[in-house]
C-alpha cells in the first residue's frame, strides 16, 4: 500500500505541475478529490491495512490528501486572479482618440487648385513675397504714372532704394515664369499677397491668391473660359449653375474680365466674384522676350479666401485666421 500511495503522489504532483487552465483544474478535481476519486478510493481500502502498519500508512495518506487539497486551493485562487486580471482589460472598449490636427481650410483650398489644375496639365510654381516695382508693376504694363497703380494700395518697404514692396498680387510671378521658361508654359502660382487695406468681414491686408498662366501658340479666350468653367465645375462638384464674365480692366491683360459664379447655398443664390482674368497683354509678352505675333496666353488670379468662404458658407473672412479650434475643426 505504501508504494501505491507513493505512485499516486507522483501522479498527482506531475498532473498539478501541468495545470494551466480552470478546465484542467476541474478535471484534476474530478479525478482525485471527489467522493469517487482516487484519494477516496485508497482511503476506503485503509481499513484492510494490518493494524501494525496503520500509523505509518495513515500518516502517509493524510499528508497526500492535505498536499492535494492545498495545491488545488492555491491553483484555484491563482487562476481566478489571472482571469480577473485579463477581464479587467476590455479590448472591445472604444479607445480614447488622441487629438488630430488637419490642414487649414486655406491650405485645403490651395490643395484643390493644385489637384484640379494639375489634372489639366498645369505645374505649380512659386514667387517671392517681397517684390520690386519692376515685377509688380512696370513689367505688367503699369505705366509709371498710370492711374491703375492707384488700384493697388501698396506696402512699400521703408528704406529700400531698390523700390522693394510686398507684392500686391501674384501676377509678378507671371513675369518671372515667362522670363525663365520657354512656351508652351502652364503654371499655377499659389501665394500670399499684401494690400494696405482696411480690414473688414470680406477684406484682409494679407490674403492668398492663385495665379494661373497659360502661354502657347493659338491660346484663345475660349480656352480661358473653358478652363475656368471646368475648374469651378470640379471644385463645386456640379453645384454651380451659371457663370459670367464681366468686362473689366487690368493693364496686363487685354481683353480683361471678372469671373463670377452663381452659387446656390443655404441662403439662396448669389453672384460671387472669383477673381480677374484675361488674355496676356502683348506688351507683357514682349517685356518677357516672347513674340506676341507667335504666342498668345491667358492669365487669371483667384482669391483663395473668397472661394473657401463660398465653399464653407462663411460670411466673415476673419474666421480663417482667428485660429479658433472649434471653427477649424468644423471646416476640416
Ligand atoms: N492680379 C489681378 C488682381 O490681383 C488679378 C488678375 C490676374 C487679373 C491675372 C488678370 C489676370 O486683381
Amino acid at each position: 500500500m505504501t508504494e501505491e500511495i507513493e505512485r499516486l503522489r507522483r501522479d498527482i504532483e506531475n498532473e498539478l505541475a501541468d495545470i494551466a487552465t480552470s478546465e484542467e483544474l476541474e478535471a484534476f478535481r474530478l479525478k482525485h478529490l471527489v467522493k469517487k476519486g482516487s484519494l477516496a478510493d485508497v482511503t476506503k481500502r485503509f481499513k484492510d491495512v494490518p493494524p501494525a502498519d496503520k500509523p505509518a500508512i495513515g500518516k502517509q495518506l493524510n499528508e497526500l490528501r492535505q498536499f492535494a487539497n492545498t495545491r488545488f486551493q492555491e491553483l484555484q485562487n491563482s487562476l481566478q486572479v489571472s482571469k480577473a486580471a485579463s477581464t479587467s482589460l476590455d479590448l472591445s472598449l472604444a479607445g480614447r482618440k488622441p487629438p488630430l490636427g488637419t490642414a487649414h481650410p486655406i491650405s485645403q483650398m490651395i490643395d484643390e487648385f493644385v489637384r484640379i489644375f494639375g489634372s489639366f496639365g498645369f505645374d505649380v510654381a512659386d514667387g517671392p513675397e517681397i517684390e520690386d516695382d519692376y515685377h509688380n508693376f512696370d513689367a505688367l504694363n503699369f505705366a509709371p504714372n498710370h492711374p491703375a497703380r492707384d488700384m493697388q494700395d501698396t506696402f512699400f518697404l521703408a528704406d529700400s532704394d531698390e523700390n522693394l514692396l510686398l507684392r500686391t498680387h501674384t501676377s509678378p510671378a507671371q513675369i518671372r515664369l515667362m522670363r525663365t521658361c520657354k512656351p508652351p508654359l502652364r503654371f499655377i502660382v499659389p501665394g500670399r499677397v499684401y494690400r494696405n487695406e482696411a480690414i473688414d468681414s470680406t477684406h484682409l491686408a494679407e490674403f492668398y491668391q492663385v495665379e494661373g498662366l497659360y502661354v502657347d501658340r493659338n491660346v484663345s479666350l475660349a480656352d480661358l473660359k473653358g478652363t475656368l468653367i471646368a475648374f469651378v465645375e470640379e471644385l463645386f462638384e456640379g453645384r454651380t449653375t451659371k457663370y459670367r464674365f464681366r468686362p473689366s480692366f487690368f493693364p496686363f491683360t487685354e481683353p480683361s474680365a471678372e469671373f463670377d459664379v452663381l452659387f446656390s447655398g443655404s441662403k439662396g443664390e448669389a453672384w460671387l466674384e472669383m477673381g480677374g482674368c484675361g488674355m496676356v497683354h502683348p506688351n507683357v509678352l514682349q517685356n518677357c522676350g516672347i513674340d506676341p505675333e507667335e504666342y498668345t496666353g491667358f492669365a487669371f488670379g483667384f482669391g483663395v479666401e473668397r472661394l473657401a468662404m463660398l465653399k464653407h458658407g462663411i460670411d466673415n473672412i476673419r474666421l480663417f485666421y482667428e485660429n479658433d479650434v472649434r471653427v477649424l475643426r468644423q471646416l476640416s
